[in-house]
């Protein structure tokens, strides 16, 4: 049996057997599946979120979307993507075209929002992401799209989803709340000698009750970020190589904006070839922001060549002598680093850089065990009082 629905939308025998049945005011279909139109795929995709509770695209399936996608407005609403998604590499069309993100000046492919969204099934999100890392090495202010940017949601699950070669950020969470995504795959590896450059895990801004857990993260910027105002943050069990780190900031940068980061517990997490371990940073000198960092704990960090392991700076793109005279408008308080373990790439391990005046308050270092390369591991500080069975191991602080 065929209903009249349109001829994109392949319909399962439960959307038969639920739109035989629906009841009123219920106008979608339970179960679509669909297969690729030979075009663009992106009009097809936007009906059947609209029309349909569960959305199928089956393992066999490549969605080809050359246009972007705006699913804002969602409710109860399954992807189920076993097959792939791909965007397409068309970066004319995305840079004229893309959804436009105001904060640090960006685009995104694809804008998810609403409530009650389940994206999952095993399958592949893919950014096409090799024309703009090579563009983007001869076009230094390229607007390059992130994959995906669920906005203004709540109750929002990603699952088993891989995400490849992302132009940019993989992930935005954007004034959401009660979104768990977990086991997620990335990677973004460069084909040429240009890097991945700037594909970031996760960035969280302005959204509360944020979990990303069992994940697996290779690529070339930060693993998870926590932007202005995330709050309640659980981040636990990743495998991050070659990133950033798991980065608090940077904070405070722009003057009249006041940035909250509070409540974050980011738990066993293995860190390799990577910038920094566990970071915060926040925006020091004339002509910034201010802010609050408050309840940090990083717990449980097994780090293998990170160039810096674990590392606060209340001084960033700030040098000493104007840290001095303009210290840092973001406070830094509550904070845990226990039991970071594994190799830095350089003598210093671990740093400490505060602002004077005691604006970073209550720092706790326990079980701290970090090797430098060769010689004696340093631990570094300035401006902060220390407590912790670790805090003797930074000769420079006072240890409370
Ligand atoms: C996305 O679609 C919604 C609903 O149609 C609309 O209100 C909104 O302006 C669109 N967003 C963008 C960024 O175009
Ligand atoms: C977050 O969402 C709001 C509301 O849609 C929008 O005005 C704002 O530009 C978004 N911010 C970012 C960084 O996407
Ligand atoms: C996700 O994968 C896990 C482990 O592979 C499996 O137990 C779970 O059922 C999957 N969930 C969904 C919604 O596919
Ligand atoms: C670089 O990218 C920007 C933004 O996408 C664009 O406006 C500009 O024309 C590009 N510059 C060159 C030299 O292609
Ligand atoms: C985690 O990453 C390391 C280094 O890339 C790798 O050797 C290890 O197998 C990974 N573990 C898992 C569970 O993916
Ligand atoms: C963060 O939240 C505070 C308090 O609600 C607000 O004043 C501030 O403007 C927010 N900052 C940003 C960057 O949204
Ligand atoms: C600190 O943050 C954690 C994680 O969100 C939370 O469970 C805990 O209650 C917070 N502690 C305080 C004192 O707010
Ligand atoms: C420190 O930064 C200030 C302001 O950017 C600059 O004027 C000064 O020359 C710098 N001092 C040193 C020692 O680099
Ligand atoms: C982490 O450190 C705390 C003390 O700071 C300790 O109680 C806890 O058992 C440690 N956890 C692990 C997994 O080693
Ligand atoms: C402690 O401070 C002294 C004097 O400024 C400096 O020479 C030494 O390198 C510092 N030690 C560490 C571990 O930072």
């Amino acid at each position: 049996m065929r209903l009249r629905l349109p001829t994109f939308l392949v319909l399962s025998s439960a959307a038969t057997l639920s739109l035989a049945s629906r009841g009123k005011g219920q106008h979608k279909a339970a179960s679509c599946t669909l297969v690729a139109s030979g075009g663009d795929d992106a009009p097809q995709f936007l009906s059947a979120v609209k029309s349909c509770t569960t959305v199928v695209i089956p393992k066999t399936t490549t969605l080809n979307i050359n246009s972007r996608l705006n699913m804002t407005g969602l409710s109860n609403t399954h992807i189920d993507l076993a097959g792939t998604i791909k965007f397409s590499p068309d970066i004319p069309y995305w840079t004229g075209n893309g959804f436009f993100i105001p904060f640090q000046s960006q685009i995104t492919f694809w804008l998810v929002g609403g409530k009650n969204i389940h994206l999952s099934g095993g399958g592949t999100l893919d950014g096409s992401g090799q024309v703009w890392y090579d563009a983007f090495a001869s076009n230094s202010t390229l607007l390059r799209p992130i994959i995906l940017t669920i906005t203004q949601a709540s109750d929002v699950v990603v699952e088993n989803i891989t995400m490849i070669n992302s132009p940019e950020w993989h992930n935005l969470i954007n004034e959401s709340k009660n979104v768990v995504y977990r086991n997620i795959h990335i990677n973004a590896a460069s084909t040429s000698s240009h890097t991945a450059k700037n594909t970031d895990g996760w960035n969280i801004y302005r959204s509360d009750n944020v979990v990303i857990t069992d994940s697996v993260i290779n690529n070339g910027d930060d693993c998870v970020a926590f932007k202005p105002n995330a709050t309640n943050i659980l981040v636990a069990n990743l495998n991050c190589t070659g990133s950033h780190g798991i980065s608090v900031g940077s904070l405070g940068q722009y003057p009249g904006m006041f940035d909250i980061v509070e409540n974050v517990i980011a738990r066993n997490i293995r860190m390799s070839n990577a910038q920094n371990g566990a970071r915060i940073k926040a925006w020091a000198g004339p002509n910034v922001g201010s802010g609050i960092v408050k309840n940090i704990t990083f717990d449980g960090f097994i780090e293998s060549k990170v160039d810096h392991p674990v590392i606060i700076d209340q001084c960033y793109m700030t040098n000493a002598t104007a840290c001095a005279q303009f210290p840092s408008n973001t406070f830094i308080q509550d904070i845990w680093f226990n039991n970071i373990s594994g190799t830095g790439t350089s003598s210093t391990v671990a740093q400490l850089t505060c602002s004077p005046d005691g604006r970073c308050k209550n720092i706790n270092v326990n079980n701290l065990h970090l090797a430098a390369p060769a010689g004696t591991a340093k631990y570094t500080c300035q401006n902060v009082v220390l407590s912790g069975n670790s805090a003797s191991l930074f000769p420079n602080c006072t240890v409370t």
